[in-house]
């Protein structure tokens, strides 16, 4: 058989995958993040409270601990396996990539992770029944477990981005695949990413207060907490650009619209803004404006670097060898990974899908439209809305409306069957699928409203 490893391709005409990946990632991000920003805070307000002897500091460790438990660790442990599900059936071969490199990280990851969710209880219900140094040392091993997951994640997470160092392809391994100064650079925005989403997470609960005097003291603390992680993230945003290999800069450059960058300093300087503000005027803050903010805050602290992440790393999914569309681009030699994308360019991609029913491999007059759909679903709807004319980048919005097939063949030949457009993969379709493409998109184009 001459099959390459494919999956059935999860297709939805609404949302697309990939933003259904990215809205359980999202949420999951926010919790993670503002569970690790608390470790941090938590271990130096401990550690503050018993060098004082001001008990009424832990009053916030008890109740911002528990608002935590239920918030970001329930939460988190929802959206966590729910990118897994999602990123399993929306990118198998992504997911693949990364467990093939990255088995004994995630396992350590989970290591920590237990003692992360170990270390929250007791930090909240050993307040007042254990001595100061102990409760002490729980704290540092919390925020220390914490730090740990995150900084084991972002390895893999910034090898999606890119390999760590480019001997990896050579040599593969552990050392050229975690580490790179692009995981460095993405740990201190995320770290400082996790302190501003504290702080405003913290306000919530800290401006519940009735203590005036309490009140005032944990958020003006929280204020300068995050005032500091909007500074590191947006000092490291800039510093994170210049690890990114040149073709990714590329991309980026012609890929982002102009207001992008003026978009970025505007996100960063309205949080430096707000924390700022509410560091002096701590009276204007209540539960309702703080819970706003969080939405705020989110949204500003992770569009710059979600956005920049995901355009740069086009057309790859992971480690810049496997397509978004799952086909493995290149060779890897140090993974032992060939590339399948000279098997679809000889054989077709109707020859070489294991799930495609037998009577879509060779096209008929019959069922040249349905099997030009199966193509454009398998090939392009990673990126593209193919079955609608609206939607995220539906593919009939490059073909200005055209409905001649001749035509559209003619520009999808130049553009994606040769891969001279550098966002996109190379799909080498062969002339009888390129025609069943073209012959859709172009009913698909007649009957558009
Ligand atoms: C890895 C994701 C990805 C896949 C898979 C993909 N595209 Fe694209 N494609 C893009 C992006 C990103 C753009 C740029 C969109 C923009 O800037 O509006 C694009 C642009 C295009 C354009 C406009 C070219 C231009 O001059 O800018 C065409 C035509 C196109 N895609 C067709 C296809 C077809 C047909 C397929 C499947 C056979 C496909 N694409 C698969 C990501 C992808």
């Amino acid at each position: 058989m001459d099959w390459i490893a494919l999956y059935p391709t999860w297709y939805d005409p609404a949302m697309g995958s990939g933003y259904w990946i990215a809205l359980i990632a999202t949420i999951h991000v926010v919790f993670s993040h503002a569970s690790v920003g608390a470790a941090i805070f938590f271990a130096w307000l401990i550690n503050k409270a018993y060098r004082e002897d001001r008990p009424e500091l832990l009053t916030f460790v008890k109740r911002y601990g528990l608002f935590l438990l239920i918030f970001s660790y329930v939460m988190g442990s929802i959206t966590g396996p729910g990118i897994w599900y999602s990123t399993t059936v929306g990118s198998p071969k992504g997911i693949s990539a990364l467990i093939h490199s990255f088995v004994w990280k995630w396992a350590t990851e989970w290591v920590f992770f237990v003692i992360e969710v170990v270390g929250v209880y007791m930090l909240i219900y050993l307040v007042g029944k254990v001595d100061k140094r102990t409760h002490t040392l729980v704290a540092f091993i919390f925020a220390g477990a914490s730090y740990a997951t995150m900084m084991l994640i972002l390895g893999i997470l910034s090898f999606m981005m890119w390999p760590g160092s480019p001997e990896w392809f050579a040599k593969g391994g552990t050392f050229y695949s975690f580490f790179g100064p692009n995981t460095f650079a993405q740990l201190l925005i995320r770290t400082g990413f996790a302190m501003a989403i504290t702080a405003v997470v913290g306000s919530i609960v800290a401006s519940a207060f009735k203590d005036a005097e309490l009140k005032r003291e944990v958020l003006r603390k929280l204020a300068a907490f995050g005032l500091l992680g909007s500074v590191i993230m947006f000092v490291f945003y800039f510093w994170y650009l210049h690890t990114i290999p040149e073709n990714a800069v590329e991309v980026f450059r012609n890929r982002m619209p102009g207001w992008f960058y003026p978009a970025v300093v505007t996100s960063y300087g309205l949080m430096v803004i707000y924390f700022l503000t509410t560091l002096f005027n701590t009276r204007i803050l209540n539960p309702v404006l703080a819970s706003i903010m969080l939405v705020v805050v989110t949204f500003m602290g992770l569009f710059p670097t979600e956005i920049t992440r995901e355009s740069m790393r086009k057309p790859y999914v992971a480690g810049q060898y496997v397509y978004s569309n799952q086909i493995i681009a290149r060779d890897v030699p140090g993974m032992d990974i060939h590339a399948e994308l000279p098997k679809v360019a000889e054989k077709g991609i109707l020859k070489v899908h294991p799930f495609l029913p037998e009577n879509y491999r060779t096209i008929t007059d019959e069922n040249r439209l349905e099997v030009g759909r199966q193509i454009a679903i398998i090939m392009c709807s990673n990126c593209h809305q193919v079955t609608r004319t609206e939607g995220i980048r539906p593919l009939t919005d490059y073909l200005g409306g055209v409905t001649d097939v001749a035509r559209i063949k003619r520009y999808l030949q130049g553009t994606v069957v040769a891969g001279n457009i550098m966002y996109m993969p190379r799909i080498p379709l062969k002339p009888a699928e390129l025609d069943a493409l073209a012959a859709y998109l172009a009913d698909l184009n007649a009957h558009a409203h």
